[in-house]
């Protein structure tokens, strides 16, 4: 049985992956862990969240430091405050490294990994183990006909887009540190990306199957898939399995579906199967996850394409404005629903509140009951924090407000979203694309009763793709919610400002299926 496990998480991101290792078993199982990545929010966050752990597995008595920091409802930053916690800053800053992969040489990379670790007490007796995911921009669907577009003008050639050949880095590593476990996550447009007409998936399963330096020497990997492959929908085919995980079906409030494929070195274990991931017997809601968070309304910025000052009085005043133009053509259904909640809106004052950096539930007076299954209410809350950190509504423009509300209540009758042609010729953005049949789903409620849709990155600059569910709120998701969707825990800060934060959460794996995974790598340690 090991002893000690050290972790090397590449392209860490905001740490999503890493929470489910620290927190399997209080940090207990994996450590020392060094985290690679080369964007400085994201670097800001992990350090924060290493901290946190640190001070809370050690019961330290500047726990409670870190806590006021939370709730000072500023923007802050490790630097900021890590004179404050000066026992501990080497260790986190050795422990992430803001650093670009591919800008060193693999070599040199390799040194200051093993320096890192070596500081953070690793041996050379502990066994490692590898987690990452490579960025998945050129796999991605969102945008591949974007990029078929170009590729037919001759502006854009996978074979010269370096984000394909990120996962390079990934396989430098392999056979120098040889971890006895790795995981790898990608995106599901893996399977399907091409290179000189090949797809690039069968040369990544093969290249992870025997990973070799450019000395030539090799390890090899047997690779498994980390849930019972589905037979019927296998694309490509590659051995018996295609690696694909649907995150909403182990617990998380968020339909995600992700590639994710768990690598074995030869020689460390002769188990033939390692357990599957175990399935939930209900699904978990998106409203399950983020019902219980403080009603925010959204701000106003433009009225007639002109910039305004946001007030209560004036969104309150716009989003009553215009219904009988705006609503001609509507169902009666849906008509009378939209004139029930605008005069809710008008009526009621208690929705003056956009949030902020940290929102206290003492401010609510009594707070709503969560409706999450007890394991997961003890994954999210953290009675010490009290409160709930990034919770602050974005800005809509007049116009914007209005489609929400219409397609919040549309959702809410008719089960899902609509798309632009069930929207009212006046309700239609005067946008070029807005007849040409493009992005007709543009504008998309959070459905309450099920999972939410995967949150990407792109949810910094498109709000309208995660609208509420609630229309008196009328706005879209806050990065709390966006977190809680993601399985986020409440005490984890991101830092940065709105745009970066939600970049980071939408980048991430949820950390609760993380933890499963987690729980899988240690299966197969501890049987060893
Ligand atoms: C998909 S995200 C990883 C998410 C992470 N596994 C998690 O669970 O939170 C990919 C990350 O790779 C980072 N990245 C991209 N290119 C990189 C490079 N060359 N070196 C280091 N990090 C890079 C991005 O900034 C981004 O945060």
């Amino acid at each position: 049985m090991q002893e000690k496990i050290s972790v090397i998480d590449l392209f860490s991101g905001p740490g999503g992956l890493s929470e489910g290792f620290t927190q399997f078993n209080n940090g207990k199982a994996f450590s020392p862990f060094v985290s690679v990545e080369m964007d400085l929010h994201a670097c800001n966050t992990l350090k924060l969240r290493k901290l946190f752990h640190y001070l809370k597995n050690s019961k330290h008595p500047k726990l409670s430091s870190y806590y006021r920091y939370l709730k000072s409802k500023k923007n802050i930053t490790w630097d900021e405050i890590k004179t404050e916690f000066s026992d501990v800053e080497k260790m986190i800053d050795k422990a992430v490294w803001k650093h670009e992969l591919g800008s060193w040489s693999a070599d040199d990379t390799c040194n200051e990994i093993k320096k890192r670790l070596k500081t953070l007490g690793h041996s050379e007796k502990n066994e490692i183990i590898l987690i990452g995911g490579p960025p998945c921009q050129a796999y991605s669907l969102i945008g591949r006909s974007t990029r078929s577009q170009q590729q037919e003008k001759g502006t854009y050639s996978p074979e010269t887009d370096h984000r394909n050949y990120l996962y390079e880095w990934y396989l430098n590593i392999l056979p120098e540190f040889k971890p006895a476990v790795f995981i790898m996550e990608n995106v599901p447009g893996i399977l399907s990306s091409k290179i000189n007409g090949e797809y690039i998936f069968n040369k990544i399963i093969n290249d992870l199957q025997s990973p070799h330096t450019k000395n030539g020497k090799v390890v090899q990997y047997k690779l498994f898939p980390l849930v019972e492959p589905e037979q019927e929908d296998l694309f490509p085919k590659v051995g018996t399995t295609d690696f694909r995980i649907k995150s909403e079906r182990y617990g998380v409030g968020q339909s995600r579906r992700r590639v994710i494929i768990l690598g074995i070195r030869e020689g460390f274990s002769d188990i033939d199967q390692i357990p599957y991931l175990t399935e939930v017997d209900k699904l978990v809601s998106a409203s399950d996850v983020i019902d219980d968070l403080p009603k925010l309304r959204s701000g106003i910025s433009k009225i007639d394409r002109k910039k305004v000052t946001d007030s209560y009085g004036l969104w309150k005043q716009q989003l009553d404005k215009d219904w009988v133009n705006l609503a001609r053509g509507v169902s009666n259904e849906i008509k009378t629903e939209i004139n029930r909640v605008r005069k809710i809106i008008k009526k009621e004052s208690y929705l003056d509140d956009r949030g902020s950096f940290f929102v206290p539930c003492l401010k609510y007076g009594k707070k709503k009951e969560s409706q999450l299954p007890q394991d997961l209410f003890s994954w999210y809350v953290d009675k010490k924090l009290d409160g709930y950190l990034n919770h602050e509504s974005r800005s809509h423009m007049d116009t914007d407000l209005k489609r929400y509300l219409f397609n919040v209540i549309y959702s809410d009758i008719k089960g899902k979203s609509p798309l632009l042609t069930d929207y009212p010729e006046q309700l239609l953005p005067e946008h070029k694309n807005t007849k040409s049949g493009n992005h007709k789903d543009r504008f998309r409620t959070v459905l309450k009763n099920l999972p939410g849709k995967t949150i990407t990155s792109h949810i910094s600059k498109d709000g309208h793709a995660h609208i509420h569910y609630d229309p008196k709120q009328c706005r879209s998701l806050t990065v709390r919610e966006a977190a809680r969707i993601q399985s986020f825990p409440d005490n984890y800060y991101f830092c940065g400002n709105r745009t970066q934060q939600y970049h980071q959460v939408g980048n991430a794996v949820p950390p609760y299926l993380a933890f499963q995974i987690a729980s899988i790598v240690n299966y197969i340690i501890t049987k060893t």
